[in-house]
């Protein structure tokens, strides 16, 4: 079975951790390189974040450092999810690993050169990089299968009433990728607030017993606390509906529709307008299996071994 390359670009970030630990867990994916975006942290605190999970999760592909500020706005970060560290929660491993000498444009242009077969981006945090890697590269776009990205919201928002946090920290990038042509995924708030995991899904997530396992569960408890005080039934988790889309679209349901991003605006700037007055742009997932999602997670944790006391 000729498996999917990726590349990862995130702001770990909780719930891009939990979507990494998806991918890696499933045979579907080759994941040909991670690289950080600052977005939930600054990118020091990202990048590290990044290094520490791919320790933790076997994931062997270089990581590379992004952009440290989106193409024009100031960079906005949000310890009110992630914690001071964005990753705050259970102690994770030290990176066993080097950073790549290569900032992340540059990785992202290797891989995509190097690789034989048209290779998919999985963007789960501000669209900084990949809108750089285009404006720096435009040569590769015929390299980039398809751009799965988490983010904006046909409906609403949640930064503020209109915008979606990943697209209102660049609506410059997204805004270049959206009018790029490279065939688009978009997972935003319509699908992934009912990409909800509840407590009893993360107790079944522990009870697989090894090390990832209670790792993904504490994650699952501090993601949800600041959801909890907002009156959520559970943990919307954002970014694994990104990579759900590349290995059960099944459990998806899909639109295509023309997206278009809000780039001024005192009160709409990172706004996704989602319409069909103009050829869509974009496959945008409107819909989930939410008892599907959470077995997928289950099944995940348990690719990573045996139960251990
Ligand atoms: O709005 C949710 C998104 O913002 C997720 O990607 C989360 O990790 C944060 O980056
Ligand atoms: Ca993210």
């Amino acid at each position: 079975m000729d498996r999917i390359p990726v590349i990862f670009d995130g702001d770990p970030g909780h719930d891009d951790a939990i979507a990494w630990m998806l991918a890696k867990a499933s045979p579907l994916l080759d994941i040909r390189a991670v690289t950080s975006v600052c977005g939930n942290q600054t990118i020091e605190k990202t990048t590290y974040n990044a290094m520490r999970i791919c320790t933790l999760l076997g994931i062997d592909a270089p990581i590379a450092m992004g952009k440290p500020a989106p193409l024009m706005a100031p960079p906005m970060n949000a310890p009110s999810v992630h914690g001071q560290s964005g990753l705050d929660g259970p102690k994770l491993p030290e990176p066993s690993m080097p950073l790549c000498e290569l900032r992340s444009v540059e990785l992202m242009a290797k891989v995509l050169r190097k690789s034989e077969d048209p290779v998919t981006i999985v963007a789960t945090g501000p669209q900084t990089n990949v809108a750089a890697l285009l404006l720096a590269h435009p040569e590769l776009k015929s390299k980039i299968a398809r751009i799965s990205f988490m983010g904006g919201g046909i409906a609403h928002g949640n930064w503020t009433p209109a915008a979606e946090f990943n697209i209102l920290v660049d609506p410059e990038a997204a805004d270049i990728v959206m009018k790029s042509g490279i065939p688009i995924t978009m997972s935003g708030l319509d699908v992934t607030e009912k990409a909800l995991i509840y407590p009893a899904d993360f107790e079944r997530v522990r009870a697989v017993g090894n090390e990832v396992a209670r790792v993904v569960a504490d994650w699952l408890e501090f993601f949800y606390e600041f959801h909890r005080r907002l009156g959520y039934p559970g943990a919307p988790l954002h970014d694994p509906v990104a990579v759900v889309s590349l290995i059960r679209p099944d459990l998806l349901e899909t639109k295509a529709l023309c997206v278009q991003i809000e780039t001024k605006g005192e009160y709409c700037r990172g706004a996704t307008i989602g319409h069909d007055r103009a050829p869509a742009n974009a496959r945008v997932n409107l819909g989930i299996d939410r008892d599907g999602f959470a077995d997928l997670l289950v099944e995940a944790v348990r690719a990573y071994g045996e139960a251990r006391s």
